[in-house]
């Protein structure tokens, strides 16, 4: 959607996965949906180095709302949950630096049970929305039909544009229709969407990671060409932090989620976060690949095996991300290769950053082999760049 928002993928916090419709705010007022754990979110976000590190939103999901509409039909926030009202915690939110999200769903009810954006409200809550200072809307798909949501989700696109604000827009569409051509037409969600999730909510497990990344890979011909600045394919959010992957899973889905141009939208408690999982949601380089002014998707390029995979980013100054992945549950893999055969072609030389150990690789020729160790469930990650452009053939270059 080229309204001039997210130029990369979006950053910040995204309450669904960690805290779900927890409602009880009686016996658990730390974690249940409300102000406070939106607030407690931005000022981890404002005082913990990811404001600057570009983790700005700071996002709203279901079971937000009272469960009626008000007598003149305008959503409004569970008044125990939400007393001061949206607007003020939009205030709050921007008085931080940061911005906010809202969840809707186009339909009937949202996922979770409370009032819809039925086809006729589109445009009363779009203005509700941007009254409200909201800067991000996720419109989910529940309760609706395939006729009501291809009406739907392009009439909010014009809804948001005619309120005035910049408010960028997330649809789930593709994911109630199967996230493929030819029930998805992706040429159109580009054009009236930021981001849309195609695929099944991300749970609190590695088998879930690997679902969704199996999933990517295999129709990566439909996924990797429609991504792009302004439009990106959403593979959900990151779930590191929490309590279902290891060290070695949670740097998994970081390297992959990087690869793959995806939001980097944390699901997790701000507030206890180990210092590990930080670290490896705070690694700038990584970041400074997940967010290259390219915005080109990456892709699997080489699949050894059933257990080692290579994926690929193309980036800015002829650099590239490269991933080594491996599914092995024995031991570290010792996986050697070459730079050609992984396709590279251009008579060069090249260097690599190890992005989690920070070490240099230097002297690498297309034709050299070279060795990385790769955990059980984990992953090398390189930032890879031509150092030298060669005129003559590579094999009297040496490390
Ligand atoms: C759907 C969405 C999730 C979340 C829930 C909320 O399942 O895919 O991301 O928003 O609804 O109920």
């Amino acid at each position: 959607l080229e309204n001039g928002l997210m130029r990369t993928p979006p950053m910040g916090w995204l309450a669904w996965e960690r805290f779900r419709c927890n409602i009880d705010c009686k016996t658990d007022p730390q974690n249940c949906i409300s102000e406070r754990l939106f607030m407690d979110m931005a000022d981890r976000l404002a005082d913990d180095g990811w404001k600057e590190l570009g983790y700005v939103y700071v996002n709203i999901d279901d079971c937000w709302m009272a469960k009626q509409r008000d007598a003149s039909g305008q959503l409004v926030p569970d008044p125990e949950r939400f007393p001061r009202g949206i607007k003020a915690l939009a205030d709050y939110v921007h008085s931080r630096g940061l911005k906010m999200g809202i969840y809707g769903d186009l339909g009937t009810y949202t996922c979770g049970g409370y009032p819809g954006t039925t086809l006729d409200r589109i445009e009363q809550d779009a203005l509700t929305f941007a009254h409200w200072g909201v800067d991000m809307l996720k419109l989910d798909g529940c309760y609706s039909s395939e006729d009501e949501q291809a009406q739907g989700y392009p009439r909010m696109t014009k809804a948001l544009n005619m309120t005035g604000r910049p408010i960028a827009y997330s649809c789930s569409w593709p994911a109630y229709r199967g996230g493929l051509p030819p029930k998805v037409n992706y040429t159109l969600l580009t054009n009236i969407c930021n981001l849309w999730r195609n695929y099944g909510d991300i749970q609190d497990s590695w088998d879930s990671v690997l679902a969704i990344l199996d999933w990517y890979s295999e129709n990566q011909d439909v996924l990797q060409a429609v991504a792009g600045p302004g439009h990106w394919n959403d593979p959900d959010m990151l779930i590191i932090g929490n309590f279902g992957l290891s060290f070695e899973q949670s740097r998994s889905q970081m390297a992959l989620w990087t690869v793959l141009a995806a939001p980097l939208l944390m699901s997790n408690d701000l507030r206890t976060l180990s210092q590990s999982a930080k670290e490896i949601l705070q690694n700038q380089l990584m970041i400074k690949i997940n967010q290259d002014p390219l915005g080109i998707q990456g892709r699997r390029i080489l699949k050894e095996k059933s257990y080692i995979e290579v994926f690929l980013r193309p980036l800015s100054h002829s650099a590239s991300a490269l991933v080594f992945f491996s599914r092995r549950t024995d031991m570290p893999y010792r996986y050697t290769t070459s730079l050609a055969r992984l396709n590279f072609t251009e008579n060069a030389v090249y260097e690599a950053q190890d992005v989690y150990s920070g070490n240099i690789i230097s002297g690498l020729a297309p034709e050299h082999n070279f060795t990385v160790i790769v955990n059980p469930s984990g992953v090398v990650m390189w930032y890879l760049y031509p150092t030298m452009y060669l005129e003559q053939p590579l094999n009297f270059v040496r490390q």
